[in-house]
């Protein structure tokens, strides 16, 4: 492993390049607190790292950890009332996990416009008929409202649904780990300093 990495990022770009044909590759864990202190996981897909725009036009110092989802879903409840998160990456291949800590961001609705635009058509019908965590009657009605939308916009793009829409993590903590002989795995750990910058650690295994 590379240790004279300043920054988490490198690490993080290293590790998903590395782990491209990995089985595990594009997904992550998302986990979530509700307001009254109740975990929850779930598997999204990982849609890259980037630098994003804040609502005054500027661009952050990091760059956030990206998903997109239902705003109206149980995760997205749970960010609203509790915005402080996890993501877990895991590589059985090569015996890693990245664990990431910190705060979920929507992002903006234009970052969102381009990411749905970008979909297959049957992925943005999907998006629009999908009371994503909700109690629903049947199979066969979600099915039913799929096929009326797909030949009503047949021939007309479809605009993004207001309930759906990425976020961004901006981690505050990274702990990336190597399994190693003798159970003496490999903890590293970037912690953001509050004046900006990251201290490195290691913990015990
Ligand atoms: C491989 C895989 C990829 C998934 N990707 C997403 C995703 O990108 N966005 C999403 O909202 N749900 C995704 N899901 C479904 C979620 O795991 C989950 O069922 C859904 O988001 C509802 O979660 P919630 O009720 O906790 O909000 C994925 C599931 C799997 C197994």
């Amino acid at each position: 492993m590379n240790t004279s990495v300043q920054s988490p990022w490198e690490l993080f770009d290293q590790w998903q390049e590395w782990n491209r044909e990995s089985s595990m590759a594009g997904i992550m864990t998302l986990s979530t607190v509700n307001s009254s202190g109740q975990p929850s996981s779930r598997i999204v897909n990982f849609r890259g790292v980037e630098l994003v725009g804040n609502s005054s036009g500027e661009i952050e110092e990091d760059p956030r950890i990206l998903f997109f989802t239902n705003y109206r879903s149980r995760k997205a409840q749970d960010i609203e009332s509790n915005p402080k998160g996890a993501l877990l990456f895991y590589y059985p291949e090569r015996r890693l996990q990245i664990r990431v800590e910190g705060c979920f961001e929507k992002l903006l609705p234009q970052r969102s416009d381009e990411y749905f635009a970008s979909r297959p058509k049957l992925s943005q019908i999907g998006a629009h008929v999908s009371p994503q965590s909700e109690r629903i009657d049947s199979r066969e009605g979600l099915i039913a409202r799929f096929d009326e939308y797909e030949a009503r916009f047949q021939e007309r793009e479809l605009p993004r649904p207001s309930h759906w829409g990425g976020y961004g993590l901006a981690p505050r903590f990274f702990e990336f780990w190597e399994g190693k002989p003798n159970r003496l795995h490999h903890r590293r750990c970037f912690k953001k300093r509050s004046n900006g910058g990251w201290e490195q650690f290691l913990l015990g295994p």
